[in-house]
């Protein structure tokens, strides 16, 4: 059920757009900064303000890695896969996290600080491998670079830092 002040926030957003189609991404960010992920429901959710099928509602989801469908890490740290960084090592990186925190691609470690996702070209070919931290960029990562990067966000976890 779509509390009343989700209701206004979407009808705010759906009145942004020219078009009520456009708001289904702004909508689908919505619920997941409210959330923490996209379940059955939130998407059920937003095909029913959209006045969409569940099942278009879900292809969107499907097709953009910035939405979950599961509950993530505190910390998400997504690495690119593409080109440019897998030449530069990019999915060692990928396969040294996961062997690190013993974690399946999504899913989150059993005290739910970290998760680890692949993304696709962000765009810093440059800076390869490149990665990201709850959509903050890290550059040039190296197995080192990552080792003390973990231990830097559990030292703030630890210390109630938020964020990134
Ligand atoms: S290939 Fe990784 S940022 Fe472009």
């Amino acid at each position: 059920m779509i509390s009343e002040a989700r209701r206004q926030k979407a009808m705010e957003i759906i009145r942004g757009f020219p078009q009520k189609s456009s708001a289904v991404i702004p909508l689908l960010h919505l619920w997941q900064d409210e959330e923490g992920y996209l379940s059955d429901d939130a998407i059920a959710e937003v095909a029913e303000i959209m006045g969409m099928p569940p099942a278009e509602v879900q292809e969107v989801v499907s097709f953009y890695s910035m939405f979950h469908r599961r509950p993530l890490g505190r910390y998400h740290i997504e690495v690119c896969r593409s080109l440019s960084c897998a030449l530069m090592g990019g999915r060692d990186i990928l396969d040294h996290l996961r062997r690190r925190l013993g974690v399946g691609l999504n899913e989150p470690t059993p005290d739910g600080l970290f998760s680890v996702g692949a993304v696709e070209c962000l765009a810093r070919c440059d800076l390869a491998p490149v990665g990201q931290v709850n959509l903050e960029y890290t550059d040039r990562l190296t197995p080192e670079g990552v080792d003390r990067l973990l231990a830097d966000l559990r030292a703030r976890a630890e210390g109630g830092g938020a964020g990134a």
